[in-house]
């Protein structure tokens, strides 16, 4: 079958008419991170985003114009309570969470779920997702963490004996920071036979080329990594096995390419296609713009006739600019071809269920339940009397009827990656970086201690001029941490940083305290966690070798 470059228009995913009242506990606009995330904001070069690359990114902007990821702070009135992750713009994108914030607002079913390679300690970069799934857990979310263990056995190397070590920690660290584990699910993908089977499934709508395209594999590729590609897939698809229903995947940026490919694949393995048509014909999107605009004058200049493509083929011939070359020029043309050919064809609006995986059964049953006026084609029937949301959900009731999985397609949120503690990015290898959540409470404290600021030279030059907050490693340990719910410390501290009053020395003073005290409570918590988890069923003792 054809991939679907544009597949996941979902009925339910249009602007929302109730946006809740925006919350009006943020901090000041000036006391968040800077938009650029303070880095390499003038010298923009490309952004790539690569799973298993540095994750770094130089210029978040990129990510809107370059990759369409959505501005998280244009939902975020949308959201309900959010998270202080999402109201101090670390969470600073989104694809499609639309429906997610929808959901949770009207008390219907959705999911989160995140994934993490046990390469190493969980670290205070990871603290960050795992805030973020508990969160949506507590606001009525199915919360799912899983070890990404084929993953990185495969594309990192990980011996078993490894992996079972770390994926310990990392769902000690979940735990402890309050995921409920008899609410949600914790796996590992070696011991899911459901995610290796949804796997084994998508694996039939994606082949080699594409995954060359995305990810840059070649033929040195082993196979085992690419089998961890289709693997990580059927995790974003897992929570939705049971019913189809939104999904937010909580990542960083780098994972963007894998969220990218699991809305395709779900498109992909839906049974209909559902658009909006106005003639017998296939129309790309902007096309049907121009057409819906033409249909829409016309009708509104003759309504008392039928508008036919021919009057339409003429009206745009007029609308055209007879020098122009560009898109829209081109579009037109494409256009008049079209309509001309048609000619006497009535113009009508209409949606269009496009057969894609369905059954001759199912796609009998789906015109059946088709209501009102409607033309069936080999691969496609028109319905004249149903909205386009009315039409999505019918496809997906009839395609659930018959035994197809009905995947939405899946949203996703992102956060910006943290400064490392001594400037430049934080890594997992570079221990003075990062702070890890098995670190002893002191080394943690000393690590704030001796981090980089965005302090002056000179006390006296901090207080004429204040800091420079917003390229500080240490401030963003408050805003995205030590400060926890609390956006009024965090405000002050990056307005007493700014304004001069704050000094360096006794900012990460209080900040080294403060990661002491954090890290004390959190390997507690973990104590706790540890003597129990032979109550959960997800097992630390592979016998793999
Ligand atoms: N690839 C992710 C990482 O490198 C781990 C992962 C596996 C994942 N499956 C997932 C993340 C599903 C989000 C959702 O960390
Ligand atoms: Fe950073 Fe604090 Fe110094 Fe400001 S005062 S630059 S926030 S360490």
């Amino acid at each position: 079958m054809t991939p679907d470059t544009n597949p996941t228009d979902d009925a339910t995913d249009g602007p929302t008419d109730d946006p809740t009242d925006g919350s009006t506990d943020q901090p000041s606009d000036d006391a968040r991170l800077a938009p650029d995330g303070g880095v390499d904001a003038g010298g923009a070069d490309e952004t790539t985003l690569d799973p298993w690359g540095s994750a770094t990114v130089s210029d978040y902007r990129n990510l809107f114009a370059e990759f369409g990821i959505e501005e998280f702070d244009e939902i975020l009135p949308e959201v309900p309570d959010p998270h202080y992750l999402m109201r101090r713009g670390v969470i600073f994108g989104h694809r499609d969470y639309r429906p997610v914030a929808r959901a949770m607002r009207e008390g219907d079913p959705f999911a989160a779920l995140s994934g993490f390679m046990p390469t190493g300690d969980p670290h205070i970069g990871h603290k960050l997702v795992f805030d973020e799934i508990i969160w949506h857990q507590r606001q009525g979310g199915d919360a799912y963490g899983l070890i990404a263990d084929l993953e990185a056995h495969s594309a990192r190397g990980m011996t078993w004996d490894e992996i079972d070590e770390h994926a310990r920690d990392y769902v000690l660290s979940l735990l402890a920071l309050g995921f409920d584990p008899e609410d949600g699910e914790l796996y590992r993908q070696s011991d899911n036979r459901e995610v290796q089977d949804l796997a084994f499934e998508l694996g039939i709508e994606a082949n080699y080329s594409e995954l060359q395209a995305i990810y840059g594999f070649d033929g040195e590729t082993d196979v085992s990594h690419m089998q961890s590609v289709v693997t990580q897939m059927a995790d974003i698809l897992y929570p939705q096995l049971d019913e189809p229903k939104p999904t937010v995947i909580p990542v960083g940026p780098d994972q963007d390419p894998h969220v990218r490919l699991a809305r395709d694949l779900a498109a992909r393995t839906r049974y209909f296609g559902v658009t909006e048509a106005y003639a017998s014909f296939a129309v790309d999107d902007d096309e049907r713009a121009l057409l819906a605009a033409a249909y829409e004058t016309l009708s509104e200049r003759h309504p008392d006739r039928t508008v036919r493509c021919g009057d339409a083929a003429t009206y745009l011939e007029n609308e055209r600019d007879p020098g122009a070359t560009d898109a829209r020029a081109t579009t037109i043309d494409s256009l008049v071809t079209m309509l001309s050919e048609a000619g006497k064809e009535p113009l009508r609006p209409r949606v269009r269920f496009l057969e894609r995986n369905a059954t001759g059964d199912a796609f009998e049953a789906l015109i059946e339940a088709i209501d009102g006026e409607k033309r069936v084609y080999d691969e496609h029937v028109d319905a004249f009397d149903l909205d386009r949301a009315a039409a999505e959900r019918l496809a997906r009731d009839v395609e659930l009827d018959h035994g197809g999985y009905g995947f939405r397609a899946p949203s996703s949120i992102y956060h910006r990656f943290m400064t490392g503690l001594t400037g430049g990015k934080m890594s997992s290898s570079v221990p003075a970086s990062h702070i890890s959540l098995l670190d002893d409470p002191e080394d943690g404290y000393d690590k704030v201690q001796s981090a980089t600021t965005g302090g002056r030279e000179t006390a006296e030059k901090q207080r004429e001029l204040g800091g420079k907050a917003d390229e500080c490693p240490v401030y963003e340990l408050y805003a995205y941490l030590l400060a926890g719910e609390d956006d009024e410390f965090a405000t002050e501290v990056y307005e007493e940083c700014v304004g001069g009053e704050r000094l360096c020395g006794g900012c990460k003073e209080q900040a080294a305290e403060l990661m002491r005290k954090f890290l004390e409570d959190h390997q507690d918590e973990r104590e706790k966690w540890a003597d129990r988890l032979d109550e959960l069923d997800i097992d630390f003792d592979t016998d793999r070798t």
